[in-house]
């Protein structure tokens, strides 16, 4: 039986920290389900129709270094709306989950929609101002130009077309405990998921 580790919330809160570092203290496969969004985002950048591209998605297409731009973020977004785009991705990412002894999911409706079952549901959230100085640190570490006060505006547009889009639509499910990483390090954030997981966890 696989044990699933399902993370949500919005971009730039440290799910992928979180999710990765979990991902190694348990020895679980990791899957960041926000490039395969960002690689059907990229093959609409160049010229395919999205729903194909994402019934067509090669997991050798998932280059996070080629996909992890604003422009690529933004068709993402875009993307990520419609739902032939979403069904298309359902499969991949539920055959990654019960792949192996465990697994953390991290993006946006994993413990809603892609596995309602995961033993471990966490939603990482932070305020807006702290992700969006955290996207900005990224991207001048990636050595990519960035205006803090535009970040700041995509950061609150992206969240705003996530959560309201119809389908799918970023929220807390009711059973995910909820850790807020505003004040946190990545090492606070990690030992809170590791108690949420060792409660859950078969002794
Ligand atoms: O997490 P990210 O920034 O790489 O995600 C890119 C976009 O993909 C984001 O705007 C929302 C979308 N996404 C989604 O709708 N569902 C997921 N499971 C993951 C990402």
């Amino acid at each position: 039986m696989s044990f699933t580790i399902a993370i949500d919330g919005p971009a730039a809160a440290g799910k992928g920290t979180l999710a990765r570092a979990l991902a190694a203290h348990y020895g679980y496969a990791y899957l960041d389900t926000g490039l395969l969004y960002r690689a059907v985002g990229a093959r609409m950048l160049a010229g395919d129709e999205p729903a194909a591209a994402a019934r067509s998605l090669d997991p050798a297409d998932l280059d996070p270094t080629i996909l992890r731009t604003q422009t690529v973020a933004e068709a993402a977004s875009q993307v990520a709306v419609l739902p032939a785009v979403r069904v298309a991705l359902v499969a991949f990412q539920q055959d990654f989950a019960r792949a192996g002894q465990g697994a953390v999911l991290d993006g946006r409706d994993i413990g809603t929609v892609i596995c309602p079952q995961a033993e471990v549901k966490l939603f990482v959230t932070a305020s807006a101002e702290v992700r969006a100085d955290r996207r900005m640190r990224e991207l001048l570490d990636a050595g990519q130009p960035a205006d803090p006060a535009v970040i700041l505006a995509e950061v609150i547009a992206r969240d705003r077309r996530d959560a309201d889009r119809s389908t799918a639509p970023l929220v807390t499910a009711s059973d995910a405990t909820l850790i807020d990483t505003t004040d946190l390090t990545p090492a606070q954030a990690l030992s809170r998921a590791i108690a949420v997981v060792e409660a859950r966890r078969p002794a």
